[in-house]
């Protein structure tokens, strides 16, 4: 049973407020799914939106409001979809589409269209994790392993810089396949946190400022923080060994270099291309991912499923609020004034 009306989350002008609005029951057309959203996500993305710092892809459109899980509650008679199936969601698929910060989200497309953007989902509501930065990091791991043309990471040394909720996923999957890894963070915070939640061993995890005691240790180093100075480019480039990779994977803008050279990060990162650069007498190759497709959502799950020990990605979840509370702590995050270490979850039903 649709409402008469429903609550949702503007952002205007860099101000978050939640609205009633009355439910559009005469704008439910054959190419429309409403998702009912049981759990939400606050992302990194989310935040650098609300203050304006993040580049908007005008294929795709805003992140706002884009990691969830819930479940159809309205399938127009073209989408292919059923009401009550429990589904998560691919940002990265089409504009066409409201913010996920609310009672209910709309998507319009054709059916191969909402195919790829409305993905099936186990059930996973017990123990909640959020699909959407995990396909991501699935995604990223293949791209790079495809773009070296290494069979696994068996036998590499991965370092990562940056231990937020994707940096610590980067490390599990690493592991997963094979690899040793140790992971950068600057601050005690998240590094106290990935040690309390058992997400990484004492050896695993190093403040960012002991980097140059580790100088050409890595194959691999993923590059994961909120914004990728040149400064931390340079400390990743200082990691890695000769010969080395580096994954850009966060925090880049359009028209940003690797530092001393014409390398064009921002554009390697969303093209997923992989490039050499000489660094500190070094060659490296810098290579990046961007977003994700329904295969990564697939293998997220199974991996999950199937290995739940080298995944423990319900451990990342650090605080549930209501929708409510959203729009404050949303807007303390992005001033900087508040921060949590893992993964912040809106549970609709508080
Ligand atoms: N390529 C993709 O498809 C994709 C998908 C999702 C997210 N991302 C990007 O990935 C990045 C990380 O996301 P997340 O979810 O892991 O974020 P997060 O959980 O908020 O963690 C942010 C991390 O960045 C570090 N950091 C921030 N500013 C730093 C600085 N100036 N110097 C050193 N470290 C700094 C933080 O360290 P402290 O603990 O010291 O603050 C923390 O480790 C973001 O830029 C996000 O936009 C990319």
């Amino acid at each position: 049973m649709l409402p008469a009306t429903y609550s949702t989350i503007e952002l205007v002008n860099g101000t978050v407020s939640v609205r009633s609005v009355p439910f559009p029951h005469d704008a439910l057309g054959a190419d429309t799914v409403v998702i009912k959203p049981r759990y939400l996500g606050i992302c990194r993305a989310d935040t650098k939106e609300v203050v304006g710092s993040r580049d908007i892809p005008t294929d795709r459109g805003p992140l706002f409001g884009h990691e969830l899980v819930g479940f159809v509650a309205f399938a127009g008679a073209d989408t292919g979809f059923t009401e009550g199936e429990r589904v998560t969601f691919n940002p990265n698929v089409t504009p066409n589409r409201t913010t996920g910060f609310a009672e209910y989200l709309f998507v319009r497309g054709t059916a191969p269209t909402l195919d790829r953007t409305v993905v099936r989902s186990p059930d996973i509501l017990d123990d909640i994790w959020m699909p959407e930065p995990f396909a991501c990091i699935v995604h990223a791991v293949r791209k790079l392993l495809e773009l070296v043309e290494w069979p696994s990471f068996d036998g590499r040394r991965v370092g990562v810089i940056g231990a937020g909720c994707s940096g610590l996923m980067f490390a599990m999957y690493a592991k997963h396949l094979g690899a040793s890894v140790v992971v950068f963070n600057r601050g005690e915070m998240r590094r106290d946190f990935a040690a309390d939640r058992k997400l990484l061993a004492a050896d695993e995890i190093a403040p960012l400022d002991q980097a140059a005691g580790h100088a050409g240790e890595f194959d691999v180093v993923i590059v994961v923080p909120t914004i990728a100075t040149p400064a931390l480019l340079a400390v990743a480039g200082g990691l890695a060994a000769d010969g080395g990779v580096l994954q850009v994977y966060g925090g880049t803008r359009k028209g940003d270099r690797f530092p001393g050279t014409d390398a064009d990060v921002d554009t390697i990162r969303r093209r997923e291309l992989l490039e050499p650069v000489a660094h500190q007498g070094k060659l490296l190759h810098v290579s990046g991912a961007y977003g994700c497709g329904k295969e990564d959502y697939e293998e997220a799950f199974r991996l999950h499923a199937e290995h739940p020990d080298d995944f423990p990605l319900a451990r990342l979840v650090s605080r549930r609020i209501s929708l409510a509370e959203f729009p404050e702590l949303v807007t303390a995050i992005a001033a900087e004034t508040v921060d949590h270490p893992g993964k912040v979850v809106i549970d609709l039903a508080r």
